[in-house]
C-alpha cells in the first residue's frame, strides 16, 4: 500500500506526486525542511519547528505560503491516513519552479511537500547501546542556523563515518565540535556541567536541545553554552546527542577512544527519560 503525501494542497498517492524537473528546491537546493517526531500519532514540540521554519523561509525571502494552522491540519491528516504512531511527519518548503537563474524569481510560486515515515523512537537499540562518533572538519555553509535541504556536507560526513565504522560524525571547526552531521552536541563535564555551543550561525537552533536545556534548569543541573573540543569531549563524564527523531542518544566512544567507561551513563539516560515524558505530557496540546 502507498503512503499518501502532501503536494501543494492536495493529498496523493507517494507514486502520484510529482514535481517540476525546474524547481529551485531541485536545482539550487532553494528550500528549507522541518522533521517532527509523531509519538503515539501526535506531534511532538511541533510549535518550535514551526517557529523555526517561519525564520529559516524569512532569512531565505521564500514567501509563506499556508498558515500553522493549514500546516498543522495536513501534517494530522498524514498522521491519520498513514497511520503513523510512531515516527515523523517532513516538511520541505522550495521557492518552487523558475526559469534557471541565479536571482530569485520576482513571483516565486512555493512548493510544499509532507510526507511520514515510521520510525522506532522510543526504544531504539541506540539508546541501550550508544552511538560511536568520528571527528571531521565541518566543510558546511556558514548559515546553520537555516534549516536549508542543502544537506550533501552533511550527507558525506555521516556516510564517512559509516565507511569508518562508527556511527556518526561531530564536526569541527577551529579545534571545537560545532555539532553532529543532523543533530546537536553535548557533554557532561567530570563536574557535572552540561557543555554545549550557544546558538550562532554556526549551528542548527536545536528543538530537541532547547528542550533539553530547559529540563537540565528544571532539574538543577549548570548548563555551559560554550563550545569544547574532541579532547574534552573524551575526557567528559558523557557525551550525548539530540534531534527530533534520536531525542538524547549518549555518545560512548569518540574517534576510538571511550567516553567514561563507554557506555550510556546515567545522567543521559536520565534526561532522555524526562524528555520522553515532557513531550509525551505536552503533545496534542500545542
Ligand atoms: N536534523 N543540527 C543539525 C545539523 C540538524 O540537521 C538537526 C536536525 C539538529 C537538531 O535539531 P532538532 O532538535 O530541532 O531536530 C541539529 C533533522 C532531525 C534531520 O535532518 O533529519
Amino acid at each position: 500500500m502507498h503512503r499518501t503525501v502532501y503536494l501543494n494542497g492536495e493529498f496523493l498517492p507517494e507514486t502520484k506526486a510529482k514535481v517540476s524537473i525546474f524547481d529551485r528546491g531541485f536545482l539550487f537546493a532553494d528550500g528549507v525542511y522541518e522533521v517532527t517526531a509523531v509519538l503515539k500519532g501526535r506531534l511532538i514540540d511541533n510549535a518550535a519547528h514551526l517557529a523555526r521554519l517561519k525564520r529559516s523561509l524569512e532569512e531565505l525571502r521564500i514567501p509563506v505560503v499556508l498558515s500553522d494552522q493549514e500546516i498543522i491540519s495536513a501534517q494530522k491528516i498524514l498522521i491519520t491516513r498513514n497511520n503513523i504512531d510512531e515516527g515523523l511527519v517532513y516538511l520541505q518548503i522550495t521557492r518552487g519552479p523558475a526559469e534557471r537563474n541565479f536571482a530569485y524569481p520576482d513571483h516565486p510560486k512555493p512548493t510544499l511537500v509532507m510526507f511520514t515515515q515510521t520510525m522506532e523512537l522510543i526504544n531504539p537499540p541506540a539508546a541501550r547501546s550508544g552511538i560511536s562518533v568520528i571527528s571531521l572538519p565541518d566543510i558546511r555553509w556558514l548559515r546553520r542556523d537555516i534549516k536549508s535541504v542543502g544537506l550533501l556536507p552533511a550527507s558525506m560526513a555521516k556516510q564517512f563515518a559509516l565507511d569508518a565504522g562508527a556511527d556518526d560524525a561531530w564536526m569541527v571547526e577551529d579545534d571545537l565540535v560545532t555539532e553532529g552531521t543532523s543533530n546537536n552536541a553535548f557533554i557532561f563535564t567530570q563536574q557535572g556541567v552540561i557543555k554545549t555551543r550557544r546558538l550562532s550561525n554556526h549551528i542548527l537552533h536545536g528543538t530537541t536541545r532547547s528542550r533539553v536545556l530547559r529540563l537540565a534548569a528544571e532539574a538543577a543541573i549548570e548548563v555551559d553554552e560554550s563550545p569544547f573540543s574532541i579532547k574534552q569531549a573524551q575526557e567528559a563524564k558523557e557525551a550525548f546527542i539530540t534531534s527530533a527523531t534520536t531525542f538524547l542518544l549518549p555518545v560512548v566512544n569518540i574517534n576510538g577512544y571511550p567516553v567514561g567507561d563507554g557506555k550510556p551513563g546515567p545522567m543521559v539516560n536520565k534526561l532522555r527519560k524526562a524528555y520522553i515524558e515532557a513531550v509525551l505530557a505536552d503533545a496534542g496540546h500545542e
